[in-house]
C-alpha cells in the first residue's frame, strides 16, 4: 500500500517535468537542442574543406577503410590515435562543472574599504568567465544529486585575475585542512565495491563532527537547487581587505541570486534525474539563449579590525556562521552572465580557478584553510593541466609580463626575446610598489574545538518550520540507511546531542524507512517509468 502511494506520486512528478520542460513554462524552449542547426544557419555551406592537424586535405577515398589496406590510411591511424589521447584527469572534486560568460559592474561605491580597480567607480564593467559545478560527481554525473553546489568566477581585472570560489550554502565544512583528502575519500566509493559507501560517510562523521554543521545545510531544502541560476553563492572565507590609506576591513562576500533560492523536492530531483542528468547545465544555457541572463547581486558583511578583537567567536571559522547583529551588510555590484562559452572542454574543463588569485586591495584570507588552497590548487592545475596553464586564452590575464621560460604548451609568445632573468640592466618587466599595502599580517589562533552550538542554531533557528525539520530528518535517516549498527548508535547520539528532537525524528523517520525495502521501490520505481512510456 505504502509503495502504491510512492509509485503514484512520483508519477505525477514526472508527467509534471516533462510538462515543465516542453511545454515552454519557463519562456525559454529548447535552446540547447537547437545548437547545430543554428550553427548551419550561421553557415549554410560547410564551414571549409576537411584537413589532417598539419593540414593536408583529407580525400574522400580515405573515409573508409573497408577492402583497403588500412595500415596505409595515415588518416585512419591519426584520428584513432588522437581519440584514445583525448582525456585529462578529471577535477579530483567539483569534476563536473558547466560555463557561462558575463560581466561584474560596480552599483555602489565601496571605495572607504576597498582600493580594488575592479570594485571602484560605479558603472564599471569588468569581464568575467564562470564555472559552475556540482561537488560530489564525476565527469556525466548527475545534476540533482543532493550536494554542494558552486560557482568559481573568474573576473578579468585591470590589475591582474580575481578568482572567487564560491558554495551555494554559507557554511564550510571543516576548518582544519588536513581533513581534507580524508573527508574525499569518506564520502566517495568504497575502494572495493566501487559504491559509495554511508558507513564510512557515517564512520568519519561522527569522528570529526565539524563536518555536520554543513552537512546538515545539504539535508535541508536548500540542498537540491532548481539548476544553478536559482542559488545564492558564497566564497565563505573571512577576507581581509584594505582601502587606498592602508586601512583594513574583514569581509565575507555573498553573490545573492536575484532569482531567489528556488529548490526542489527528492521526488522531483528524481524524477528529473532519470530523464536528464544534465538538468542544470541545459537550463543554464536555455536561459542564457533567451536572454533570460542570470545575475547576482555582490554584498559584502563586513567587520573592522576593533570589532574583530571584540566578538565572541571565531570569525575566520567557516563551519560557522558570522552572528547576527555583529556586522554590518554593504552592497558592492553586479554579477551577469549572457555569454555561453562556444567550447566546453577549452573554456570550462581547461579552466583553472585558483582562490589565492587576488589583486590589490585583498590581501586575503588569513585563515588555515585558505593557507592550504593556496598551495593544492596550482598543485593540482599543474599536475592537471601543466606547469603553463595560465598561458590558455581562458586563464591568461588581461595584462601579464614574467620572467617564466618554455615547459609544455600552452606558451603564448613565450615572451619572445625579453631578458629571462631578473634583476637585469635590459628592460626587462620591473617591479611597483602598492604603497597601501598593510605591512604586518592577521594570524589568527583558531581554535581546535567542535562546537555544536550553530548547529543546534541551524535547526531550531534557521529552519522556519517543523515540517522543514521533518524533511531534514528524513534525508539524513535515508543516508543511516544500511549503516553498521555500532556505527548508527554513535550517529544518532551525535544527532540527539545537536537537539533531542532532531535525534527522535531521525530514529522515526529511520524505522518507518527500514520497513520499505529498497528493493520493492526501486522496482516499483521501474514500472511506473515504464508505464508513462
Ligand atoms: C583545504 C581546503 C581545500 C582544498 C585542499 C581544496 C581542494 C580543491 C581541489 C584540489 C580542487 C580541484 C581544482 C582543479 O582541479 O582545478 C578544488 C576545486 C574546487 N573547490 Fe576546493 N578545496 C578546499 C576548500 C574549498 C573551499 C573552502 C571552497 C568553497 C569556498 C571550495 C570550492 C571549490 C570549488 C567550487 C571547486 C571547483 C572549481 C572549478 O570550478 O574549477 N574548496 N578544490
Ligand atoms: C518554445 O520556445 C521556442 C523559443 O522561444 C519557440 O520557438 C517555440 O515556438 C515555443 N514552443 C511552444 C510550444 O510554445
Ligand atoms: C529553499 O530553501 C531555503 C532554505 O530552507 C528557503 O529559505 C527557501 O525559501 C526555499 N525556496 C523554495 C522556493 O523552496
Amino acid at each position: 500500500m505504502r509503495q502504491l502511494v510512492v509509485c503514484v506520486c512520483v508519477c505525477a512528478v514526472i508527467e509534471h517535468v516533462i510538462a515543465y520542460r516542453y511545454e515552454n513554462e519557463t519562456g525559454m524552449g529548447d535552446a540547447f537542442s537547437q545548437q547545430l542547426p543554428e550553427f548551419r544557419q550561421r553557415h549554410p555551406r560547410p564551414i571549409g574543406v576537411w584537413t589532417k592537424l598539419t593540414g593536408d586535405p583529407i580525400d574522400l577515398r580515405d573515409t573508409i577503410t573497408m577492402n583497403t589496406d588500412i595500415f596505409n590510411n595515415k588518416h585512419h591511424f591519426l584520428v584513432g590515435a588522437h581519440l584514445d589521447r583525448e582525456r585529462i584527469p578529471e577535477r579530483i572534486v567539483h569534476a563536473k562543472g558547466y560555463g557561462a560568460f558575463g560581466y561584474f559592474e560596480v552599483t555602489h561605491d565601496v571605495s572607504k574599504y576597498i582600493k580594488s580597480d575592479v570594485f571602484n567607480g560605479i558603472g564599471k564593467r569588468t569581464p568575467v568567465a564562470s564555472r559552475f559545478s556540482t561537488a560530489r560527481q564525476n565527469l556525466g554525473g548527475n545534476d540533482l544529486s543532493r550536494e554542494t553546489k558552486a560557482i568559481a568566477i573568474k573576473l578579468y581585472t585591470k590589475e591582474g585575475n580575481l578568482d572567487m570560489i564560491c558554495f551555494h550554502i554559507p557554511v564550510f565544512l571543516y576548518k582544519d585542512p588536513i581533513e581534507f583528502p580524508a573527508f574525499v575519500r569518506a564520502f566517495r566509493r568504497n575502494p572495493r565495491t566501487g559504491i559509495v559507501d554511508n558507513t564510512a560517510r557515517w564512520d568519519f562523521l561522527t569522528q570529526k563532527p565539524d563536518f555536520l554543521h554543513a552537512n546538515l545545510w545539504l539535508q535541508s531544502d536548500l540542498g537540491i537547487p532548481d539548476g544553478y541560476r536559482k542559488s545564492h553563492y558564497f566564497p565563505l572565507h573571512t577576507y581581509e581587505i584594505y582601502n587606498k590609506h592602508g586601512e583594513r576591513f574583514y569581509v565575507k562576500f555573498n553573490y545573492r541570486a536575484e532569482l531567489g533560492m528556488v529548490n526542489l523536492t527528492n521526488a522531483q530531483a528524481a524524477a528529473i534525474g532519470i530523464s536528464d542528468p544534465d538538468y542544470y547545465n541545459r537550463d543554464l544555457y536555455n536561459a542564457i539563449a533567451a536572454k533570460n541572463y542570470p545575475a547576482w547581486r555582490l554584498e559584502m558583511d563586513i567587520l573592522t579590525k576593533d570589532e574583530l578583537s571584540k566578538l565572541d567567536y571565531d570569525p575566520f571559522d567557516m563551519t560557522r556562521l558570522w552572528k547576527r547583529g555583529t556586522y554590518r551588510t554593504v552592497p558592492v555590484g553586479r554579477l551577469v552572465l549572457n555569454g555561453r562559452v562556444d567550447n566546453h572542454f577549452k573554456d570550462v574543463e581547461t579552466s583553472a580557478y585558483n582562490p589565492d588569485n587576488l589583486v590589490p586591495g585583498i590581501t586575503g584570507p588569513p585563515d588555515l584553510v585558505f593557507k592550504a588552497r593556496k598551495i593544492f590548487y596550482p598543485d593540482t592545475q599543474n599536475y592537471r593541466l601543466g606547469v603553463n596553464h595560465a598561458n590558455s586564452r581562458i586563464n591568461a590575464p588581461l595584462y601579464d609580463r614574467n620572467y617564466n621560460r618554455d615547459g609544455r604548451p600552452p606558451l603564448q609568445d613565450n615572451m619572445k626575446d625579453a631578458p629571462n632573468y631578473y634583476p637585469n640592466s635590459f628592460s626587462g618587466p620591473m617591479t611597483y610598489v602598492d604603497e597601501a599595502r598593510p605591512t604586518e599580517r592577521l594570524i589568527p589562533l583558531q581554535r581546535n574545538a567542535f562546537d555544536l552550538q550553530p548547529v543546534s542554531e541551524f535547526y531550531n533557528e534557521i529552519i522556519e518550520s517543523d515540517d522543514h525539520r521533518q524533511r531534514i530528518a528524513d534525508n539524513v535517516a535515508e543516508s543511516l540507511v544500511g549503516v553498521s549498527p555500532d556505527i548508527l548508535k554513535k550517529a544518532l547520539r551525535l544527532l540527539t546531542l545537536v537537539d533531542i528532537d532532531f535525534g527522535r525524528r531521525v530514529r522515526a523517520s529511520l524505522k518507518a524507512q527500514q520497513l520499505a525495502s529498497a528493493e520493492e521501490i526501486r522496482s516499483q520505481l521501474a514500472q511506473c517509468i515504464a508505464s508513462i512510456g
